[in-house]
């Protein structure tokens, strides 16, 4: 998309948040709401802080991720109130705001401290972030009965955000190719991570979540999170689960690589994304995120049999015995936005045998998910099920072989639609 159709569907979305949080405030009796961008805590004992990234109501409003300390005012015909924190410190920089035209939309302000906007003391205001960072801040903090409201303003994406979110999507399509190639060349993970984040031009601590980078047995780790400096003697698989943040919105993909001459392997990755595209063809409106979740659970039944890792047991059987929760322990996905797993997914709990599910909802067009089926070798996992009952089942040879390659995991990012669903991670590697 064009830079200046981007910029002025920017401008709609603000408008369309002035709105929703209208709404919202009436709904709860607040005349104003105070949100605080947030700050990097010092680590204890030290005098270096964490590196910081915004918080997400503060985000969904601006985009920025970056200031620190700083606050945005939302008030029933008010434009919003951005207060920007600029100190004067020879130590650090300040951030650059680029002049860009959703600008116009706020009134804005610089402070060079941390204190909030003054406040009307007539007016019901709802403060939110972090509590450490409210202390002296006058307003109700954190009200619970307010984040409901909230966290549904960000459940139905505007056309910007999923402009933005298709472009983070293309962002980490050209990264993952990147990291894939560096595997077959023979890289370490280490060296993966330099070629992922070269290709995407964006620092390790500014991405959506830390890149997960297993090469062989580490891909059987959900979310491994170290990086070997040393290659493998031989590289089987790579894991590579890592997204991009642009203008503040998340992309959160996973793509899979068999080594050379892994043929068992490979063609178990081929089976696993052949069921996650058809996972990913379910999603539309109508549809009850737990039934993608529980189709997993029977495609990964039969491609069990059909590798010869489980035999003598029906995909039924596989799934209400626990066998398919040894080999693909987590959920099929959840909500994305501004945070990798965004908010409002759980309105109930879910069932106790999909306890990890992030998202339980009916699906309605302009939800933004994920879906990330993944079929693992985890040694604790696996342990009680080859020890157990149902041990005999178990292929151990194959599934002592296939060990070294960790796992398989394989994630997209869709959006609903009216007519069903759009994949911006397949349309950005089209
Ligand atoms: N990257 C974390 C996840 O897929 O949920
Ligand atoms: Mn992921
Ligand atoms: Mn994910």
């Amino acid at each position: 998309m064009l830079k200046a159709a981007l910029l002025s569907l920017q401008i709609d979305h603000v408008r369309i948040l002035q709105s929703r949080y209208e709404q919202v405030l009436a709904d709860q009796g607040y005349d104003s709401l105070l949100i605080s961008s947030g700050a990097a805590p010092k680590r204890f004992g030290d005098d270096q802080s964490w590196h910081f990234q915004g918080y997400g109501p503060f985000v969904h409003w601006t985009g920025l991720t970056g200031f620190e300390n700083s606050w945005l005012l939302i008030r029933k015909g008010h434009k919003p109130l951005l207060s920007l924190h600029q100190p004067v410190d020879f130590w650090h920089a300040n951030l650059e705001l680029a002049q860009e035209p959703w600008l116009a939309e706020f009134e804005l302000r610089f402070s060079d401290n941390h204190s909030a906007p003054g406040l009307d003391s007539v007016s019901r205001t709802a403060v939110i972030g972090d509590p450490s960072l409210l202390a002296d801040v006058s307003g109700e903090h954190n009200p619970d009965a307010l984040f409901d409201g909230l966290n549904e303003t960000r459940v139905h994406k505007t056309a910007y955000e999923i402009a933005c979110m298709a472009h983070a999507n293309e962002l980490a399509v050209t990264g993952h190719r990147a990291a894939r190639n560096a595997f077959l060349a023979g890289a370490s993970e280490f060296e993966i991570n330099l070629a992922y984040q070269h290709a995407t031009q964006q620092r390790e601590a500014d991405a959506p979540y830390h890149s997960i980078i297993g090469v062989n047995e580490h891909a059987g780790t959900l979310h491994y999170q170290y990086y070997d400096t040393a290659a493998p003697a031989k590289s089987r698989s790579l894991l590579m689960d890592a997204g991009v943040r642009y203008r503040g919105y998340c992309s959160d993909v996973t793509r899979m690589t068999a080594g050379v001459g892994e043929g068992r392997f490979g063609a178990l990755v081929h089976g696993l994304e052949t069921l996650q595209l058809r996972l990913c063809s379910m999603v539309g409106p109508g549809v009850d995120y737990l039934d993608i979740h529980r189709k997993a659970h029977l495609g990964i039944a039969a491609l069990l049999s059909a590798a010869g890792l489980v035999s003598g047991l029906s995909d039924e059987k596989m799934v209400s015995e626990g066998v398919t929760r040894v080999f693909f322990p987590h959920g099929i996905g959840h909500f994305l936005g501004v945070q990798v797993h965004d908010v409002a997914g759980k309105p109930i709990s879910p069932p106790a045998d999909a306890p990890f599910l992030r998202l339980m909802r009916t699906l309605e067009p302009g939800m933004m998910v994920t879906i990330e089926p993944g079929l693992y070798f985890i040694p604790s996992l696996l342990e009680p099920l080859l020890s157990g009952a149902l041990g005999h089942h178990m292929n151990r040879a194959l599934i002592e072989e296939l060990q070294g390659c960790g796992g398989i995991r394989i994630e997209d990012n869709v959006l609903v639609v009216s007519s069903g669903f759009r994949n911006l991670t397949r349309e950005a590697e089209a």
